[in-house]
């Protein structure tokens, strides 16, 4: 058998990352989960980490440790997205408080102690909201950056566009200066943006396969994803909205799942009218370092399967 991914997630949950959440809890024999790490993002602070701990409960891992990071972006003001997930940001199932406690430690300490104290190049970031705690982490600690084995994010758009702003999408958009920071520390970095994430629609079909698991946690799954996609359906018009951030925890178990290539990308953060945009050279038509592995297509069925087999196992 391989060896476990030791993973951090980085989160904003937020019904999608939520799905990214369950999916690495199904899946116990290839990751090893060495805890959860909340930001500002869709809902601020006080609500991604209630909600971290929320779903850690939902799928009785009490074990797995949660750690509140940035409450507000490096230099810019929050921008959050109840519009789209709710006042709580877990809006669709009724939820119950946690009783699960967060961690004493903040979420950048955390970060920098354990990347200094796990062997070099064994741990993976998981981002699924915005990168201030990361970009934190890296220039508090420059030492950390040749320790991450790789850092895998949900972010970004180039042909897609962006869903925030007509350039810019919401994980960068809300920071675009940790982003910058972080897109610019030379760590191997995949990017899962919109242009992937718009070919995985929670369909009908779909839906019914995960309700049908019947679980409480798949139950409650079905609900947040019946009330996230419904913002997505109504501006897209199409059958389920695109599900955005367990193509993150999706890339570890199959990669094979994904295809695009090694590109130069970069972060507007001085203008108005683009700020938060990633600059995807994906023609090379410039000689600026391939700093990302950006991805373009995926097998949406394949990612359904193995997302629903990998629901059924929580
Ligand atoms: O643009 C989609 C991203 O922004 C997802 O991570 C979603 O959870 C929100 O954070
Ligand atoms: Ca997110």
């Amino acid at each position: 058998m391989t060896e476990k991914r030791k993973i951090i997630i980085d989160t904003d949950p937020g019904q999608d990352d939520a799905a990214a959440i369950f999916l690495a809890f199904g899946s116990p024999d290839e990751i090893d989960l060495l805890g959860i790490t909340t930001v500002a993002g869709n809902v601020p602070l006080s609500y991604t980490s209630r909600n971290a701990l929320i779903l850690c409960e939902l799928c009785n891992r009490p074990s797995v440790k949660v750690f509140a990071g940035a409450d507000r972006p490096l230099k810019r003001p929050l921008v959050t997205a109840e519009h789209v997930h709710g006042k709580t940001g877990l809006d669709g199932p009724v939820l119950e408080e946690p009783k699960l406690e967060l961690q004493k430690q903040h979420a950048v300490d955390f970060i920098i102690e354990t990347l200094r104290n796990e062997p070099a190049g064994t741990v993976t970031l998981c981002t699924l909201g915005p990168l201030t705690n990361i970009a934190t982490a890296l220039t508090r600690a420059p030492d950390i950056a040749p320790r991450v084995r790789e850092l895998v994010m949900m972010g970004g758009g180039f042909f897609e566009g962006g869903n925030i702003t007509p350039a810019a999408e919401f994980n960068i958009y809300v920071d675009p200066e940790a982003a910058k920071i972080v897109f610019g520390a030379g760590i191997p970095m995949v990017m899962m943006p919109l242009d992937v994430t718009h070919q995985l629609l929670t369909r009908k079909d779909r839906v019914a396969r995960m309700r049908a698991i019947g679980s409480p946690p798949a139950i409650a799954m079905v609900e947040m994803l019946e009330f996230f996609e419904r913002f997505d359906v109504e501006k897209y018009g199409s059958d389920g909205g695109p599900l955005h951030d367990p193509t993150v925890i999706a890339y570890l178990l199959k990669p094979s799942l994904f295809s695009g290539r090694l590109c130069n990308v970069e972060i507007e953060t001085g203008s108005e009218l683009t700020a938060g945009m990633t600059v995807v050279d994906w023609w090379h038509v410039t000689d600026r370092k391939r700093n990302v592995q950006v991805m373009r297509h995926v097998d949406a069925d394949g990612f359904f399967d193995l997302l629903i087999e990998r629901f059924a196992r929580i």
